[in-house]
């Protein structure tokens, strides 16, 4: 049966492919110490997810990790542009970031997605595609009215004006986690302060590279190296 693409499926189940398992086996990356996870992004509009993430994406590859990242600017513009803002369309948004994020850690990402995914249960349906302790609910703790007050893409304006419906916080609900496992307050913190919590929950959960055993390897590649020059 093919899904009309209007019409956002219902059932959460991933199909699975025949003559193959659902999921291929884990591949790609694979540095010492650093485990699949995902760092999920919540908050409303303008609460400052993206420019979070930016920043958590740039300080966790220096960290030495590699990583993924989903926006939902990104999705809306591709993969969910033919999605609307009902809570069933965001409902199937939720779902489609949460399955390619799935994709991603499997590959052995760190994945940050970033996604206003007003509703919990559609979050706790994506957590529960993931291992205990692999998602980090994420709640970017951001009031209303600072968010607003922010408004970087003008959209708080326009849905003001009446030009946007179903805008989340104005005429669409935001319901903020309620045992997130990280929380960003960010009109108290500046964007580096929030992206410093979020990689210290992840050091402290153990999902991140042991710098010690990275430090072995590449002085191990080094060693081999040299004495393969030597060798030619
Ligand atoms: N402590 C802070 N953390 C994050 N952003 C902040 C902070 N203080 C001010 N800002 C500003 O708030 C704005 C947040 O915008 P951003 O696009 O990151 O929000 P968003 O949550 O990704 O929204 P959307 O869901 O619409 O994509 C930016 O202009 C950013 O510079
Ligand atoms: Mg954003």
């Amino acid at each position: 049966m093919s899904t009309d693409a209007t019409e956002p499926r219902t059932d959460t189940e991933p199909k699975s492919v025949p003559g193959r398992a659902q999921l291929s086996p884990p591949v790609a990356v694979r540095i010492p110490g650093q485990k699949p996870t995902v760092v999920w992004m919540t908050g409303p509009s303008g609460a400052g997810k993206s420019t979070i993430a930016a920043v958590l994406a740039r300080d966790l590859r220096d960290y030495g990790c590699a990583v993924g990242l989903v926006d939902g600017d990104d999705l809306r513009a591709d993969l969910c542009h033919d999605l609307g803002f009902s809570d069933a369309s965001r409902d199937e948004n939720v779902r489609r970031a949460a399955a390619v994020a799935q994709l991603m850690a499997r590959a052995g990402l760190i994945v940050i997605v970033t996604l206003i995914s007003p509703l919990r249960e559609s979050r706790a349906r994506a957590r529960g595609r993931f291992a205990p302790g692999e998602f980090f609910e994420t709640y970017v703790d951001t009031p209303l009215a600072l968010a607003e007050q922010r408004d970087p893409k003008g959209l708080y304006r326009r849905a003001r004006r009446g030009e946007l419906q179903q805008f989340t916080g104005i005429d669409s609900p935001y319901e903020p986690p309620l045992a997130p496992e990280i929380t960003l307050a960010t009109a108290t913190r500046t964007p580096a302060q929030c992206a410093r919590i979020a990689l210290n929950a992840l050091v402290l959960a153990g999902r991140l590279p042991c710098l010690e055993q990275l430090l072995q390897q590449l002085r191990g590649s080094g060693e081999r190296r040299s004495r393969n020059d030597r060798v030619a």
